[in-house]
């Protein structure tokens, strides 16, 4: 059994906007667009890890349950296509400051651990197509969907049968908007 797990911090998207999201998608996207990320696996990813060791899993988990960070509001009201990776993605045009404050804390704390931190600006994003190499027709705009974030996770990337699984591993809180 291996010893090391492919971890990442993320915002999980509440149900039924991961429904909202996917019915959306199927309209807006063509088949050959690129393929489509399960809704169970829409999420936001705060901090990449990589595979990290037993213990070095733990002393993140002990490090991210130090942190003190309001709560936010997240509009999902921007999209767009990174043909490179390959990524048809779902964003925010005014990311909250708190909401980059938690990514910045983690990916440093990960960094300081010796997990390997992408030298690329933190752009939040969800995404929603993978394999998306060739040019993309974005819609001009989405819903404008809205989620509270009142708790971020940590989750474990794994390959069942093929298919790309997150199990969530932790979660914490994040400090209620009204009573920071
Ligand atoms: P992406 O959605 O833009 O591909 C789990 O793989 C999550 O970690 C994904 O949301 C992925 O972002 C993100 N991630 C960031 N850096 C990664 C990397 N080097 N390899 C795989 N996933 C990465």
């Amino acid at each position: 059994m291996s010893s090391s797990r492919r971890l990442f911090f993320a915002l999980s998207l509440p149900d039924a906007l991961q429904q909202q999201v996917i019915r959306w998608r199927a309209d807006a996207f063509q088949p050959e667009d690129g393929r489509p990320v399960a809704a169970a696996n829409l999420h936001l990813t705060l901090a990449f890890l990589g595979d990290v060791s037993t213990q070095k899993e733990r002393a993140l988990q002990t490090l991210a349950g130090r942190i003190r960070q309001t709560g936010f509001n997240v509009c999902l009201d921007d999209l767009g296509h990174w043909p490179r990776p390959g990524v048809v993605w779902l964003g925010t045009k005014r990311a909250p400051r708190a909401l980059l404050q938690l990514a910045e804390l983690l990916r440093s704390q990960a960094a300081r651990s010796g997990c390997y931190q992408s030298p690329l600006p933190f752009h939040p994003h969800v995404t929603l197509l993978r394999a998306a190499t060739q040019p993309v027709a974005i819609p001009p705009s989405t819903s404008g969907w809205n989620f509270s974030a009142n708790h971020f996770s940590l989750y474990q990337s794994t390959v069942e049968h093929g298919r790309t699984r997150y199990h969530q591993l932790a979660q914490w809180p994040l400090n209620n908007q009204d009573n920071p």
